[in-house]
């Protein structure tokens, strides 16, 4: 359970507050993160991090209030020597077999396995299925990328 703590519980609505908090992760991925955001011309980490964090919150919004019916394709890759992993993901997948219409596996090397899961739904259902397995414990890499037959733009 992630635990926040307001750090400004005193500041009237109309000041904005700025807040400060860690994040532990390993180096070679801090560096490689740190090679993105300066291909993409940011000057330090702290902005990247806030348009990533406007980003997510607008795409969250925006797919959790429409009701437009979507395909999605919910991409996976994990360890298959983690424990259980494999087995909970299946599990996931056999609990939602209304919405899902077709899975891929592809073993990448000799721990890596990719999944590429397709599955239809409106833009909130597809979301919370692909929460779910992207959110299980033990995925390294997830992406969900919706789309629609595109059927109100002509
Ligand atoms: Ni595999």
């Amino acid at each position: 359970m992630l635990k926040i703590r307001n750090a400004c519980p005193t500041v009237r609505k109309t000041m904005t507050c700025l807040a400060r908090f860690g994040i532990s992760l390993d180096q070679s991925l801090l560096d490689s993160f740190d090679k993105l955001i300066a291909g993409k011309g940011y000057v330090n980490r702290s902005e990247a991090i806030r348009d990533m964090i406007r980003n997510a919150l607008v795409e969250d919004q925006v797919e959790r209030t429409d009701n437009t019916p979507t395909v999605g394709t919910v991409t996976l890759v994990y360890d298959h020597h983690t424990r259980d992993l494999s087995d909970r993901l299946t599990e996931h997948q056999h609990s939602h077999h209304n919405a899902i219409v077709s899975a891929l596996h592809v073993h990448l090397d000799a721990h890596h396995c990719l999944e590429v899961i397709v599955a239809r739904g409106t833009a909130v259902q597809v979301k919370r299925l692909a929460d779910e397995l992207i959110g299980t414990k033990g995925v390294k890499h997830g992406k969900l990328v919706l789309t629609t037959v595109g059927a109100e733009t002509g």
